[in-house]
């Protein structure tokens, strides 16, 4: 790596004992300085780490007047000699810590107004670090993480390359492709009243690619979509994205997991076992009411619906009689959660759906619980076979129809890991594939049925007759999602390549022949000229790096990421614009919310 030139012979973290009687000339920022005994000490930083330099009055007295006057984060060049530093001052947690670099010369580059925060101490106010995230950069843990992402990228491209897959852009202007949001639309001056779509994922061009005779497409992908934000979700993000022809699910799983052990290996020095267990998707919703559930913990879920059918238990028995479900949870040892936290659960619940979460306190006393006087001895024995039932246990429970008692007590299984305090492990690294997920789901409020993943998901090909047959919730798809620790880390599928099984799912979406022509009318065309059998997936780097990072968000490992409400508060993006601007779009902006 080239360092030395005109302004430094070397960066900050570089220079050994071995290097004593050099002069040598560094840049850098001010981390700390100190005074001492007529001395003043400044820890000079750079990307690379930490030096000493002291200033001694006696022997460079102008350079010392300087020294004497800088404060944090002024940015200085210095030249000087690296010397020892006197026995017993010696500081190991340095890579430097043996030397120091004694200034003749200094001379100051740029100076810093006063800090809007400490750089090195954790700072809530993120609002504040992201109006100064220049700043916010400088702090040894962004630094650290952004390296961990460039890390990631290397690695991926390294592992990608070696099995043969070609780097591609995709537009950024493009046209609207559905996977679930909303798009960002572009207006188009050379088109008035036309729109270019920012890519919510390069799908389809990934798909032409394939019909294009590429065989194996990767790229660092950014993805737009407008949605409500979380930690784990920006409006602007990455993917690793891949393709390939002429493979099954399990070719596209031996790459991911080649992907991953090789990130983990070279970024974090961890070496995974393969393969990841896999799980069908009913399997993760029963056990854990999940699809991407957190294998660090247990507290799974049991169906205890066999013990209430005869039961007096009103509210359980009509939703059984009516079809529904009862499945339990035991949390373990925490029967004497307080009521306050008990009220939470089921204010959790409710939020969710639930009619209510009956509970049992299994106390030395007896059960305490709404319900305990509706069960008999023989039930209450058949639940402590059931759910392993010992003192100190609270039971919970959720009747419903399948899906959302699953869901109500998938999230209620988070809470109680979280009150059993087992549930941060952030070097414990549970991946799992999830499969055989839906290939569509009735979406109620809009009264139709939807995709699960995106219309281009091949369903398996045993279920075709169910799809003909007009059984549209039991189809399954040719599809994978890749989960770490509770997080989709990932999804992918085996696609569609005949137009009319294309046309035929379009239609079940509820997508006319004249918007399927007009939406995807390149895509279906492409599918009548010799189009190859494909399957893909991407991963959500951004969450990634993220987990790597041990980070909290995944705005910490974005150099500029947006804030909650979709502002960049750094430059106070999105802003209006120039009327004129405006006028050549031929747009007009209303007054007031739309
Ligand atoms: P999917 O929509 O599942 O699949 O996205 C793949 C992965 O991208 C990440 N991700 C996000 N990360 C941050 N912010 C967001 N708003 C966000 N949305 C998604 C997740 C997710 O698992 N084209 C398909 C893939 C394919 O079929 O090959 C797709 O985009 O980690
Ligand atoms: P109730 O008879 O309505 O007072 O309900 C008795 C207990 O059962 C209360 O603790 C309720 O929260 C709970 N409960 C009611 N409906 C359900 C349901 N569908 N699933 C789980 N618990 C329920």
């Amino acid at each position: 790596m080239r360092i030395a030139n005109r302004w430094r012979t070397h960066h900050c973290a570089q220079l050994r004992k071995e290097d004593v009687g050099r002069i040598v000339r560094l840049c850098g920022w001010v981390d700390r300085r100190r005074d001492h005994g007529g001395l003043a000490f400044v820890d000079l930083r750079d990307r690379e780490g930490i030096c000493q330099i002291v200033f001694r009055p006696e022997e460079h007295p102008e350079a010392a007047a300087i020294g004497k006057a800088l404060h944090a984060e002024d940015l200085v060049q210095v030249e000087g000699e690296v010397a020892r530093r006197p026995s017993g001052t010696e500081n190991a947690s340095l890579a430097t810590g043996e030397i120091e670099v004694v200034a003749h010369w200094v001379r100051p580059l740029s100076f810093c107004s006063p800090l809007p925060f400490p750089l090195d101490a954790d700072v809530e106010n993120e609002e504040l670090r992201l109006s100064f995230r220049f700043l916010d950069l400088r702090r040894r843990r962004m630094q650290e993480n952004l390296r961990i992402r460039h890390q990631t990228v290397k690695s991926a491209r390294e592992y990608l390359d070696a099995q043969g897959f070609l780097e591609v852009e995709t537009p950024i202007l493009s046209k609207s492709t559905p996977e679930g949001a909303r798009d960002f639309l572009v207006p188009s001056r050379l088109t008035p009243g036309s729109f270019y779509a920012l890519p919510q994922a390069p799908q389809q061009y990934k798909q032409l690619l394939m019909v294009g005779g590429i065989e194996r497409y990767y790229q660092i992908a950014r993805c737009f979509r407008d949605e409500d934000l979380r930690a784990d979700r920006q409006p602007e993000f990455t993917q690793i994205d891949l393709e390939a022809s002429f493979v099954d699910p399990e070719d596209i799983q031996f790459w991911v997991e080649g992907l991953l052990q090789k990130i983990f290996l070279d970024v974090l020095d961890v070496d995974l076992p393969l393969p990841f267990p896999a799980m069908s998707y009913r399997e993760a919703m029963d056990r854990y009411g999940s699809d991407k559930p957190d294998l660090r913990y247990g507290f799974d879920l049991r169906d205890v619906g066999e013990i209430f059918r005869e039961s007096d238990l009103h509210v359980f028995r009509t939703v059984l009689d009516g079809g529904g479900v009862v499945k339990a949870v035991n949390g373990k040892g925490l029967a004497n959660i307080g009521s306050s936290e008990l009220a939470a659960l089921e204010e959790l619940a409710r939020s969710l759906g639930a009619k209510g979460l009956a509970y049992v306190r299994v106390e030395s006393s007896g059960w305490k619980s709404p319900i305990a006087k509706f069960l008999t001895a023989g039930q209450r024995d058949a639940l402590v076979r059931a759910l392993e039932v010992a003192e100190g246990d609270l039971l919970l429970f959720a009747a419903d129809r399948w899906e959302l008692a699953c869901e109500i007590l998938g999230r209620i299984r988070g809470r109680l890991a979280e009150l059993s305090g087992g549930r941060r492990g952030h070097s414990e690294w549970k991946f799992l594939w999830v499969k055989d997920f839906p290939l569509l789901t009735f979406d109620r409020e809009a009264g139709r049925w939807t995709s699960v993943h995106h219309p281009f998901t091949r369903p398996q090909a045993e279920d075709i007759p169910l799809l003909e047959e007009g059984h549209f919730g039991e189809v399954r798809a040719l599809a994978y999602d890749i989960v770490l620790n509770g997080m989709e880390l990932g999804g992918g599928s085996i696609r569609i390549h005949e137009a009319d099984l294309q046309q035929k799912i379009f239609s079940v979406l509820g997508i006319d022949p004249e918007t399927q022509e007009e939406r995807f009318g390149h895509l279906l065309r492409a599918f009548r000229y010799g189009a190859p059998p494909h399957g893909g997936v991407a991963l959500g780097l951004d969450r990634l790096v993220m987990l790597l990072a041990g980070a909290e968000s995944i705005r910490d490992v974005i150099a500029f990421p947006k804030n909650r409400h979709g502002v960049d508060p750094l430059t106070g993006s999105p802003s209006a614009v120039e009327p004129k601007q405006l006028r050549e779009l031929r747009i007009t902006v209303g007054k007031g919310s739309a």
